[in-house]
């Protein structure tokens, strides 16, 4: 099934210009890290049953522009229904809706009077839920045709063919939907799809949300727009202003904290926070030696000079690598280097005096998984350190703009927000930085070597155009050596690896297929232009059984 989470394609889809302005937005709202969903005159509540697909509802959701929010099937009612639900979509589920104590459809779900997708264990519930029947053991797993009933005219699937593929993956089927619904899809003569009397409840047993259902976003659109009569307003622009007056509200007159990685998270959070309290922010940022060619200075530039916020950064290239000297081991560099940062920000802290609050990149599949544990990877194979990543002892109230966004919608909020392109689409970088792509020891001319090789893959991938299919690129400096024939003279030097993968989320991936031409490029620039590098290879190992990084 891992395949078909890491071939979504996700869409980009903010490009709306963002104005600031002085007048406060008229929502206001109180407390960020709460329900902040009230403020939506459109929300749609996703109840979770389980699926391994649920969170890509909510994407496909908020690529529609509708707002949405995840919430477990077994919630408070009173907690899901002050997000005031537009409408429900019920997920897919592993169980079986006749087993003991399989999750029910809550009450409040139909008393709402609200429209109603349900989807694969949802459209079982439904059934089951409104009289028609169920039968246990009837699966289908894979690709399958369905066929849309015509004379039915059900507004789910307009302007869709008569026939579609879609993607099955269930254990139960109905096989009576409830008194007066109608079958509007079958598959191979068996109901797969069907609607109450009114319409207003949807129902269906395939998978609209994976990329092998191929018409799946307009399925989802049409519930949306056609059914449940949504609007577009989910957009950058509202979002922005959304989050401006939540800060406000939040912050008041005290002073505000950001730590700057260099990543797109935390750029977004600090330019959010500044268009909302401007001076009252100040932003640290930790130049540890171990960035790549160029990123201290854009960092600098970007958020001193061009967004005039007070910026202060500490120069601690010299502490860590005095800390790294004769480190070989990728877990003690790991180790060592997060807590070479969490000593650098307390110290340059203790000089910029007292903050109430600290502004954080916490992203809304952080949240999603934080509140199911299980769906974490169970085992450790690196301790990741965020370099945003502060004392879990720190005193602090957090603001966290970010904490209901998709990363898609991150970065079309820092496209609103005026942020450089090259910043808002910077590919995931670690924390320990450049420290685990040189293996072995770490120390100066090792990353300056590294710096120029991996400035030259970072050019040629955007000179090809192909950036945005692959999820990260970069070298990695190794400490063999091989002979090597330039101009008439032997050389032995270092050889460079070469990584590039794509990926949905990090957890897993695949070497990217990179055009001949362009290999053949960066092979040439780098043994040209890098003193001590003779020989380059490309990395064609996917993760599993590899990870992402050398170390
Ligand atoms: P691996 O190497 O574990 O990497 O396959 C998966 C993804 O995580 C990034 N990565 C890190 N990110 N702190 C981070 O914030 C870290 O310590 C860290 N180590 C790896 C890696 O670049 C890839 O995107």
């Amino acid at each position: 099934m891992q395949t078909i989470l890491d071939n979504q394609a996700i869409s980009d889809q903010g490009e709306q210009r963002f104005a600031p302005t002085d007048e406060p937005p008229a929502d206001q709202h109180s407390a960020l890290s709460t329900q902040h969903s009230a403020l939506q005159r459109e929300t749609v509540v996703i109840l979770d049953y389980g699926s391994q697909y649920t969170q890509l509802i909510a994407r496909r959701v908020r690529e529609q522009r509708v707002y949405c929010e995840l919430v477990e099937h077994d919630a408070p009612a009173a907690q899901v229904m002050a997000l005031h639900p537009s409408a429900f979509i019920l997920s897919g589920g592993p169980n079986s809706v006749y087993e003991p104590g399989a999750p029910q459809l809550p009450a409040y779900v139909l008393a709402s009077g609200v429209p109603v997708l349900g989807i694969c264990y949802g459209l079982q519930l439904l059934t089951a839920a409104l009289g028609g029947t169920v039968e246990p053991h009837l699966r289908q797993y894979g690709p399958a045709t369905i066929e849309i009933e015509q004379a039915a005219d059900c507004p789910l699937f307009a302007g869709m063919p008569v026939t579609t593929n879609v993607w099955m993956s269930h254990g139960d089927s109905i096989t009576a939907p409830p008194p007066g619904w109608r079958v509007i899809a079958s598959s191979a003569g068996k109901p797969t799809a069907i609607a109450s009397p009114d319409g207003k409840y949807v129902a269906i047993q395939f998978h609209p949300e994976v990329v092998h259902t191929p018409l799946g976003s307009e399925i989802i659109r049409n519930f949306l727009y056609n059914i449940a009569g949504l609007h577009a307003t989910w957009t950058p622009t509202a979002l922005i202003e959304q989050a401006i007056s939540q800060i406000r509200d939040m912050v008041g007159g005290s002073r505000v904290l950001c730590a700057l990685s260099g990543g797109v998270d935390s750029a977004v959070v600090a330019a959010l926070v500044h268009q909302a309290v401007g001076e009252q922010l100040t932003c640290v940022f930790v130049d540890n030696g171990l960035l790549r060619l160029g990123e201290a200075e854009q960092v600098e530039e970007t958020f001193q000079r061009a967004l005039g916020l007070n910026l202060i950064t500490a120069h601690a290239a010299d502490r860590f690598l005095a800390r790294l000297v004769g480190v070989i081991d990728p877990e003690e560099k790991r180790k060592r280097i997060g807590a070479e940062f969490i000593r650098v920000f307390e110290e340059t802290l203790a000089e910029a005096g007292d903050f109430e609050f600290l502004a954080q990149g916490t992203l809304y599949p952080d949240v999603i998984e934080s509140a199911h544990p299980e769906r974490k990877s169970a085992a450790r194979i690196k301790t990741h350190h965020n370099v945003g990543g502060l004392p879990a002892d720190m005193k602090f109230k957090l603001v966290e703009p970010l904490r209901y966004l998709f990363k898609d919608e991150v970065r079309a909020v820092g496209e609103a927000l005026g942020l450089p392109a090259d910043l808002v689409h910077r590919q995931p970088f670690p924390g320990p930085g450049l420290a685990v792509r040189v293996l072995g020891e770490v120390n100066r001319p090792a990353l300056d070597t590294l710096r120029l090789a991996d400035a030259i893959v970072r050019e040629e991938v955007l000179a090809s155009g192909i950036e945005a299919t692959v999820w990260q690129y970069f070298a990695v400096l190794t400490p063999l050596q091989s002979v090597g024939v330039m101009g008439d003279g032997r050389t032995y030097a270092n050889m460079v690896a070469v990584r590039a993968v794509s990926s949905q989320d990090g957890m897993t991936a695949d070497w990217a297929r990179l055009p001949h031409d362009l290999l053949a490029r960066i092979s040439n620039r780098i043994v040209n232009e890098v003193a001590g590098v003779n020989r380059v290879v490309y990395d064609i190992t996917s993760k599993p059984p590899a990870t992402i990084e050398w170390e």
